[in-house]
């Protein structure tokens, strides 16, 4: 179903809290719903031959959020990449992060780590998971590696352009083709500001943890329907 034309998907998986206050529940209860929505739907990613899915798991700023929920939240990423996520092994995918290790507990950066490592050799499909993230930040990141190199001489001016500018990024994907976000906010929130720049945009009221993957099929139809122009003009279809 999955061709050339569409290789990166990303995901703004938002509305966690406001499912769960609209369930009596707490919000960490939520947060627990979106991690079993995300494995349901990292799996079913690979099953229709998607090569890249990144998604937003916590942003640098939300560590605005109560110790209380920060914490729930990355005891909740231990228990995704060293317990969970055994099935999404053995389907070859490869994961990645995406983010600043800074700032992050210990035991949080060895669970990250553990599973990159785990994974480093599968190639079925990548899974960037954006952690302590924040666009602009990468951005940054990627200048300062580029500026290094520059300065020790790895790297010529004449050799970077706006596509091979990503290897400086925190990871080389292509660039996205689309982007979702749940939660009813029409917002990219600093997500991957660099690898958005032609992306379809696809704003779902849809709280996250009732995201299914039925949904997401639908979205890839209806972008298989949409004519990319990339700036350019459809001559056949568009003169006049
Ligand atoms: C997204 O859901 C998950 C994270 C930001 C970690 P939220 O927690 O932002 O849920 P809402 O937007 O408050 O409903
Ligand atoms: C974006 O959601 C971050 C993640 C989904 C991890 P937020 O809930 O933090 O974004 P804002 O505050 O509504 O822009
Ligand atoms: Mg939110």
């Amino acid at each position: 179903m999955i061709d050339d034309k569409l290789k990166h998907i990303a995901i703004i998986m938002d509305g966690n809290g406001r499912w769960a206050e609209a369930r009596g529940k707490k919000r960490s209860a939520g947060h627990k719903a979106g991690s079993d929505a995300l494995e349901k739907l990292a799996l079913h990613a690979v099953d229709i031959d998607l090569k890249y899915l990144s998604v937003y798991a916590f942003s640098t700023d939300n560590f605005k959020r109560s110790k209380e929920e920060v914490n729930y939240l990355m005891d909740l990423f231990i228990e995704m990449f060293s317990k969970n996520y055994k099935k999404m092994l053995e389907k070859g995918v490869k994961v990645v992060f995406s983010g600043s290790k800074e700032g992050l507990r210990e035991d949080v950066v060895k669970a990250m780590d553990d599973i990159v490592t785990k994974s480093q050799n599968n190639t079925n499909a990548t899974l960037n998971v954006c952690l302590n993230y924040g666009g602009r930040e990468e951005i940054i990141r990627a200048a300062e590696r580029y500026h290094d190199d520059l300065v020790n001489g790895k790297v010529k001016k004449e050799e970077i352009n706006r596509d091979t500018f990503t290897r400086y990024l925190d990871n080389d994907l292509p660039p996205i083709d689309i982007l979702i976000r749940t939660g009813k906010e029409k917002r990219v929130s600093n997500f991957m500001l660099y690898q958005l720049y032609y992306a379809e945009m696809y704003f779902e009221d849809t709280y996250f943890p009732d995201f299914t993957p039925e949904m997401l099929d639908n979205i890839i139809a209806d972008f298989y329907g949409v004519e990319r122009r990339f700036g350019g003009i459809n001559y056949e279809k568009d003169s006049r």
